[in-house]
């Protein structure tokens, strides 16, 4: 049983917390609960007790608490605190060092992992104050989860909702459990690559990197010390992770085999086939011939995913690729499998439910082995995620 200690500063998703206290001890965990006093405005103590069937604490000059140095004992008989949901006041405060209250000291004072959980309106959240702060919590190594995009209780739209309460258990569960990739290292690619034609335009496509990102995050909290090479991508990096970014199939290759030697290798980006023969070094003007076309030449890329597959000298032990295809899905993903000589590849369509899978949350993948074939349905790239990593962890359990 572990022991969590759960601030909760006084925003309008307090309520969550209760939930949340109720997921903790329903796995068997014990939670005890601090609350700012703007929290108090928002939800009564007396349920945080009931819930958690402990002693709920709020006061920095409680008589009792503080004989016994309660600001500094709460967090080291604790073995990891979680701050659900935290205020963009809060968070300010942690950054300055500012300790007014019975939670902001304890936050000063502490010395145990810290799991936050933001909720806030969408301009708070976009604020360059409150950007500079989390830049600088995550600096010190504190971990985030959300906040999640949608509609606020204000009205408003946009990122600022506190994470599901089973998104916050999850991310708890990564803390205070021994990380069981804890020893290897792992390499994930992700993104697209872009090819260019001339100094001003490119050959690309569409991958968001949501996959490839996702895994190499969930690797990441696992345990795994994690290579994430990455084309040009609009979403942030995983937090814990070494991230080199590339534009070029060539250059994905080249950092590849430079982060060679890996336990785990996932290759999720969409690789670019071709490219240019000859780019052009100056912007190719309009054609000047009489049909007014243009021909650009194309040469096969190098294949990154069986270049690292056929690597003799350096191998990683477990290879996985990714592919996609607009048809004869299992049939193609088992021959890449064959021809590129990886060990799992993880084959998705195209188009899922009327929609492409690029830029997409979700995913409608199978995962095929030598001699497994298993349809995981339509999840998300976070549960694709989970269950890869969960294939990963049973195999080097196997093997051990
Ligand atoms: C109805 C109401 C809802 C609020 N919701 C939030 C919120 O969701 N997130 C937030 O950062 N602040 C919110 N605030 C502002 C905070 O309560 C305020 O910044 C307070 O000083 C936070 O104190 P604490 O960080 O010590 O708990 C809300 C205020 C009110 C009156």
């Amino acid at each position: 049983m572990k022991k969590i200690l759960l601030i909760v500063s006084g925003g309008i998703a307090a309520y969550r917390s209760l939930d949340l206290i109720r997921e903790i001890k329903r796995r068997g965990d014990d939670v005890t609960c601090v609350l700012t006093k703007s929290a108090t405005k928002f939800v009564q103590p007396l349920s945080f007790a009931s819930l958690s069937q402990n002693k709920v604490y709020t006061d920095l000059f409680d008589i009792e608490n503080e004989s016994k140095i309660g600001h500094i004992k709460l967090s080291r008989d604790a073995d990891l605190i979680v701050l659900a949901p935290a205020t963009a006041n809060i968070l300010a405060k942690m950054v300055h060092g500012i300790s007014d209250s019975l939670a902001t000291s304890i936050l000063l004072a502490n010395n145990k992992p810290l799991l936050i959980a933001p909720s806030m309106n969408v301009k708070m959240w976009n604020n360059p104050a409150t950007i500079e702060n989390i830049k600088s919590l995550k600096n010190n190594g504190h971990i985030f989860v959300g906040p999640d995009d949608g509609e606020m209780a204000c009205g408003e739209v946009g990122s600022g909702k506190m994470s599901k309460v089973e998104e916050i258990y999850k991310e708890i569960s990564y803390l205070i459990n021994s990380a069981p990739l804890k020893g290897k290292k792992a390499l994930v690619t992700s993104g697209p690559t872009i090819e260019p034609i001339d100094p001003v335009r490119f050959i690309s496509n569409r991958s968001s990197g949501k996959q490839g990102h996702a895994i190499a995050s969930l690797l990441s909290k696992l345990g795994a010390e994690t290579h994430l090479i990455t084309g040009p991508v609009n979403i942030p990096y995983p937090d814990n992770v070494k991230v080199t970014e590339i534009n070029t199939a060539n250059e994905m290759l080249n950092a590849c085999m430079s982060s060679l030697p890996v336990d785990i290798s996932i290759f999720a980006a969409a690789v670019s086939d071709w490219k240019v023969v000859n780019q052009s070094s100056k912007k190719i003007k309009k054609s000047k011939n009489k049909n007014n076309d243009m021909n650009i030449l194309l040469e096969q890329n190098p294949d990154i995913l069986k270049t690292i597959s056929e690597n003799n000298k350096n191998r990683p032990e477990l290879v996985v690729g990714f592919t996609l295809e607009t048809e004869n899905l299992i049939k193609s993903a088992r021959s890449k499998m064959i021809k590129k000589s990886c060990d799992w590849i993880i084959a998705n369509n195209h188009i899922q439910n009327n929609e492409s899978v690029f830029d997409n949350d979700m995913n409608e993948v199978s995962f095929l082995t030598n001699k497994l074939e298993e349809n995981w349905g339509l999840i998300s790239k976070k549960n694709v995620a989970e269950k890869l990593c969960s294939k990963i962890i049973d195999y080097f359990d196997n093997a051990a």
